[in-house]
């Protein structure tokens, strides 16, 4: 069966505009659009998303610069698409990020921290099935 991920165009992204530019390489690469929405996240539903990060330094940051302006969630689907997506991202760091990817070709270090890295895609199958039903619950 084909695999799901959920992706988030971050604020910085829909800022600049470049949800269409993002959503344009997911298709481009062939993978399916579910579901999308884009939304204003609220702290605790970003808590929960991030929770493996609880603690960190750069948590709170993190909560606060992703719900401060709308984010576009989105649901693709595609074999192999969890390491499929995260592989079109880049690096976490958009500064040594590889060109062609999302944060290599359209990221970079603006004196901001690296929290401000244009997209997230979950990490494993296991955080795609948790991420998909906190964001999209009934899907
Ligand atoms: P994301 O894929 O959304 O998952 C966790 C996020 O935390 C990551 O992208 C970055 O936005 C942020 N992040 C990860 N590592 C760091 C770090 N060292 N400093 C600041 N932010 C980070």
């Amino acid at each position: 069966p084909e695999a799901r991920t959920l992706v988030l165009v971050k604020p910085d992204a829909v800022r600049r505009g470049l949800v269409g530019e993002v959503l344009r390489r997911i298709e481009a690469k062939g993978y399916t659009l579910v579901a999308a929405e884009l939304r204003t996240a609220d702290p605790a539903l970003l808590e929960e998303h991030y929770a493996e990060h609880a603690g960190k330094p750069f948590f709170e940051p993190l909560v606060t610069f992703m719900s401060s302006g709308p984010v576009l969630a989105a649901v693709v689907a595609g074999e192999r698409v969890v390491e499929g997506f995260r592989s079109l991202a880049g690096a976490t760091d958009p500064t040594s990020a590889a060109p062609g990817t999302i944060r290599g070709d359209l990221g970079r270090d603006w004196g901001r921290p690296v929290t401000e890295n244009l997209v997230h895609g979950s990490d494993s199958d296991e955080s795609a099935a948790r991420e998909i039903s906190l964001w999209f619950p009934g899907l």
